[in-house]
Order: structure tokens, then sequence, then C-alpha cells
């Protein structure tokens, strides 16, 4: 981001855990003015431990799928924004038919509307200060779908659709505000153990005899998945960098997985990794 001549302000949702918790702990140390927003910040010792540490490190309270009014009147209670992280989310995993729709709108609610109300109360203050820089934490199987998590990769793919027009439009309107997303492969933290399970079938009536093994193999490739801090990493490359990159995939290790994780035993349909060519 241009250098400015306050200590930049930003604004985390979901920093209750995982990713969001060492960001914030991670931007407190580096002299940021960090708002650690959470949706139940009375649950999560470790952040409150981290406001006791660190003045420049604010908690508040933050449902993202609360109501717009809600979110907008939080927003407006900081009055100064320069970093928004789109962090909190959750994951749903299961064969497609085994998905609820009360499963499927919760996951809609929070990584997609929960993105898309927040980012919505917070542009008004960077387009009056015309600056600013927006981060998402989208995921790999946003751009390469992921055939064992359909509607989470779903949303993390309306998630790309929605920032990638965001960034053009603001842009085309000449507004000097960045847009940038992450797209971490499998990082360990609670994600793995918070994860919502395909809830319609029992184990004796599922149908899909497969359903159990796909389950344990994602749980597998989550718990050998990266540190958090590489995220983080990427995260403050891009906050850093004066003209960051839309995409920014943590790993590569992910593609080599590509026939099984993405059932492309051909190999025809991502033979090329288009993330990785882009500069
Ligand atoms: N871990 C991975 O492998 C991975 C890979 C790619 C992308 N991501 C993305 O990274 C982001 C962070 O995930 P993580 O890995 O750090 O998982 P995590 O440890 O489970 O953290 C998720 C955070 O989101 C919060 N959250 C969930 N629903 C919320 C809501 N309605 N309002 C506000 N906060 C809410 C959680 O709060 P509570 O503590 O209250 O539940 C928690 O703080 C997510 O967007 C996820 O999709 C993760």
């Amino acid at each position: 981001m241009k250098a400015l001549s306050h200590k930049p302000v930003v604004l985390i949702t979901g920093a209750s855990n995982g990713i969001g918790l060492a960001t914030a702990e991670r931007l407190a140390k580096e002299g940021f003015t960090v708002i650690a927003t959470a949706r139940s910040p009375e649950n999560s010792p470790k952040l409150l431990t981290l406001a006791k540490e660190y003045q420049n490190l604010l908690v508040k309270k933050l449902d993202v799928t609360d109501s717009e009014e809600n979110i907008r009147s939080l927003v407006q209670s900081i009055s100064k924004i320069d970093i928004l992280i789109n962090n909190a989310g959750m994951g749903i995993v299961g064969v497609a038919e085994s998905f609820s729709v009360s499963q499927i709108q919760e996951i809609i609610a929070t990584n997609v509307i929960g993105v898309v109300k927040v980012t919505n109360s917070v542009l008004p203050l960077m387009r009056e200060q015309n600056s600013g820089v927006i981060i998402t934490i989208s995921s790999i199987v946003g751009p390469l779908p992921d055939m064992r998590q359909c509607f989470y990769s779903g949303s993390k793919a309306m998630v790309e659709h929605y920032t990638a027009q965001l960034k053009n439009d603001l842009k085309d309107a000449g507004y000097n505000i960045t847009v940038a997303n992450i797209h971490p492969g499998p990082v360990v933290t609670n994600f793995e153990r918070a994860v919502t399970i395909g809830e319609r079938f029992n184990k004796e009536e599922n149908p899909y005899s497969q359903m159990d093994a796909d389950v344990s193999k994602w749980r597998t490739l989550m718990r050998n998945g990266r540190p958090v801090s590489e995220t983080v990493d990427m995260i403050l490359n891009v906050i850093h960098a004066e003209n960051p990159q839309f995409w920014n995939p943590t790993e590569s290790r992910v593609y080599e997985n590509f026939a099984e994780v993405y059932r492309d035993p051909t190999g025809e349909r991502f033979a090329k990794g288009p993330l990785f060519t882009q500069n």
C-alpha cells in the first residue's frame, strides 16, 4: 500500500481463531492499529489476551451474518479503515446430495453475503478517503473446484467473481482502492474441526459408500496443511506491496494432487495451472 501519514487501521473479520487471529497478532506487532472482530469475542481467550498485550489491538463483536444495518453501524463507529481483511469463513464437506438447504444457506450467508455486507459497509469510507486495501481470504478451491466440497469451493468462486468485478469497477471509476485475494491451500487452523458435514443421510442410509472415506481423506489433507504463518506472510506481502496482484496462491503443492482432489484423472481440465502463469 502507499505510505500513509498515520499508522494504518486494519479491520479483520473472524479474528477469534486461525488465520484471522494470527494476522491480528502479526499486524499488532508491526504497529498497525488493529480492529480484531469476532462473533463471540468472549469465547476467544487468545484474542482477549492479545488485546491485553497490545494497546493498538481493539476487539469488537461482529457476526458477518448479522443485518446490514448492524454491520454498517459497527463500521461507522470506527470512522477510519485503511485495510479490510475479509477472513471469516466456514467449510462444508460431503457428497453433493448430502447437503441440506439450510447448510447451503448458512455457508453462502457466511462466506459470500458476509463478505459483501462487510465490504459494502467499508467502501463508502474508502471511497471518501480515496484509498484503501481490501483483502479477501478466498481459497485455492475458489478458482479450482474441489469435488468433495462443492458448496465451499462454490462460495469461494462467488467471492472470486465478486471481488474481481469490484476491483475493475473501482479502477474504472478512478478510485485508488486495491482489491486482492489470498488463495491458501490446506492450512492447519480450527477449520478442519469446525467443518460442517453434509447432514441429509445418516450412516446406515447413506447411498454413497465413498462419503466417509472422502471426508476422512479431506481431514487428513487439512491436518497435514501448511502452518498458518505462511498465509499471514502472504497477507503481509500484499499489504506492503505497492501494486499487489489480485491472485495470491500461497503454495503450488496443491497442484500435485489435482487428479485426485479435482476428480480430473485425465489432467485435461486444469493442466496449465492458470494461477501460476500470471504475473
Ligand atoms: N484452513 C484452511 O485450510 C483454509 C484454506 C483456504 C482458505 N481458508 C479460509 O480462511 C479463512 C479463515 O479460516 P481458518 O482456516 O482460519 O479457520 P478457523 O480457524 O475455523 O477460523 C474461522 C474464523 O471465522 C469465524 N467465523 C465463522 N463464521 C463467522 C461469522 N458468521 N461471523 C464472524 N466470524 C465468523 C470463526 O469464528 P468462531 O471462532 O466464532 O467460529 C473463526 O474466527 C476462511 O475464510 C477460510 O475459508 C482456510
